[in-house]
């Protein structure tokens, strides 16, 4: 699969009404929402009541991406906030397992990010439960930044695994993701790619999303 999620991170905030409305006209399939506590990682971005006025405007799924302690605690608030999928990270779940499941049974599909520094291999008795895999091409918390050459092994190790596995479970990689790398990632195995700065910075963003797609 070819996937394509713009960050919304990278938005105009003054007019996220009119950048939502140019997503909901162009190729993308996702939109994504990053949700960050000024915790586990060092900035702070928005949460549910940014999210519910998301919601209003988006006609496509928003694929939400938490960045934050503890997650579990929040799960039917994001659902009731409109999120599609929800993704949280390995590095800040104790109980992943029963984080995953819940967020199976209020009604979404289910991921879990790793950090630039989390192997692959940790997901070994993890991977049948998960509905997609976010693999952080960045250290998580800015957008911007550039991209880690490692994320091209991870992403072929993570396919291996999925093959024996979970055949079913998405990849989607996240950060520095641009019109140069996309076209490796999606060779290397990767269904989803997550584009900020590359989008939104760029002189036409619908165009950018066809590029990124084709
Ligand atoms: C980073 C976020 C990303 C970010 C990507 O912590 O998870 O989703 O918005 O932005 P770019 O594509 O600009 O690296
Ligand atoms: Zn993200």
């Amino acid at each position: 699969m070819k996937l394509v999620s713009p960050s919304l991170l990278s938005a105009d905030f003054g007019n996220l009404q009119r950048d939502i409305e140019m997503l909901n006209n162009s190729q993308c399939d996702w939109l994504h929402v990053d949700v960050m506590d000024g915790i586990f990682v060092p900035n702070i971005s928005f949460g549910q009541p940014v999210i519910k006025h998301i919601r209003k405007h988006a006609t496509k799924p928003l694929d939400v991406h938490l960045m934050i302690m503890d997650p579990g605690r929040y799960v039917a608030d994001f659902k009731a906030a409109g999120a599609d999928i929800l993704t949280v990270h390995y590095e800040a779940c104790t109980h992943l397992d029963r984080t995953l499941h819940a967020i199976k049974d209020a009604g979404m599909q289910c991921g879990t990010v790793l950090n630039p520094h989390t192997p692959v291999s940790l997901l070994e008795d993890i991977i049948q439960v998960c509905d997609l895999v976010l693999l952080m091409s960045v250290n998580p918390g800015f957008g911007g930044q550039k991209f880690i050459e490692n994320t091209y092994a991870k992403v072929r190790q993570l396919r291996a695994l999925c093959d024996r596995k979970n055949p079913q479970c998405l990849i989607e990689v996240d950060g520095g993701v641009n019109l140069d790398n996309a076209p490796l990632l999606y060779e290397a195995g990767a269904d989803v790619l997550v584009a900020g700065n590359a989008v939104f910075k760029s002189d036409n963003p619908a165009e950018t999303i066809a590029k990124m797609k084709a």
